[in-house]
């Protein structure tokens, strides 16, 4: 089976650049981060505190998860319901920054995500995927913007959506996950040394999907 693994900070573009070399080379798109938030939902669900170590391993490990692929997206499942919107707010986004450092929460979802990579040809975008879950990948990407452009993309997401939010505070947001992810004990954001840096600050969707293309195929 094939695999590209593509690895950065949050906001760095990855799951618009994944889906769209997914669509090219008929590989199936896995977004590792969907799952740590659909865990981190699990959580607030049942009203654990999310720096409770033990609490939210046990309820991680417990928690009824499946991922399906209608249509060619990603639906996460929680305990039967489809939370693939419900995954995708400011209080999920932090707290699955909070529960994505332990451990045992990692463990399941690492082996769920080789799991996949043994049955498809995947595209698999996170933050540990060609360092950890991923480590002979055919391509490693380390997808970086900076933190004005990644602010600016992500309030573009939630205008186009309709919800309300404020630059500053995502830039806030955005310079803490940043810190939270590369700063944790365990799988810490950080470039595989076989993975390929590529800065989107100024790059185009189309220019960061052509450039991961042509690196896949030269080297296949
Ligand atoms: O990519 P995202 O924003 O959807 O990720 C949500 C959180 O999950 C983020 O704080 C980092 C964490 N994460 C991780 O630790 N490892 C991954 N492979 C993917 C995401």
């Amino acid at each position: 089976m094939k695999q590209i693994a593509l690895d950065g900070p949050a906001g760095a573009g990855k799951s618009t650049i994944a889906k769209r070399i997914a669509e090219k080379l008929q590989f199936v798109y896995i977004d590792t981060g969907a799952m740590y938030r659909t865990l981190a939902l699990a959580c607030l669900k049942q009203g654990v505190d999310t720096a409770d170590e033990e609490r939210v391993s046990m309820a991680a490990e417990a928690a009824d998860l499946d991922i399906r692929y209608i249509d060619g997206s990603q639906h996460m499942f929680l305990e039967g319901e489809d939370v693939s919107g419900q995954i995708r707010t400011e209080e999920v986004s932090k707290a699955a920054s909070d529960t994505s450092k332990f451990q045992r929460v990692r463990d399941r979802l690492v082996y769920l995500q080789q799991q996949l990579a043994e049955k498809y040809n995947v595209v698999m975008d996170g933050r540990d995927i060609g360092t950890v879950v991923l480590p002979h990948a055919d391509l490693k990407i380390f997808m970086t913007a900076s933190v004005e452009v990644r602010a600016m993309r992500r309030y573009k997401e939630y205008l186009e959506k309709g919800q309300a939010c404020d630059l500053e505070a995502i830039k806030e947001d955005i310079m803490q996950r940043d810190y939270n992810d590369t700063h944790r004990a365990n799988s810490p954001l950080r470039q595989a040394q076989d993975a390929v840096l590529l800065d989107t600050s100024d790059m185009s969707i189309d220019e960061v999907a052509d450039a991961i293309i042509r690196l896949y195929e030269e080297r296949n």
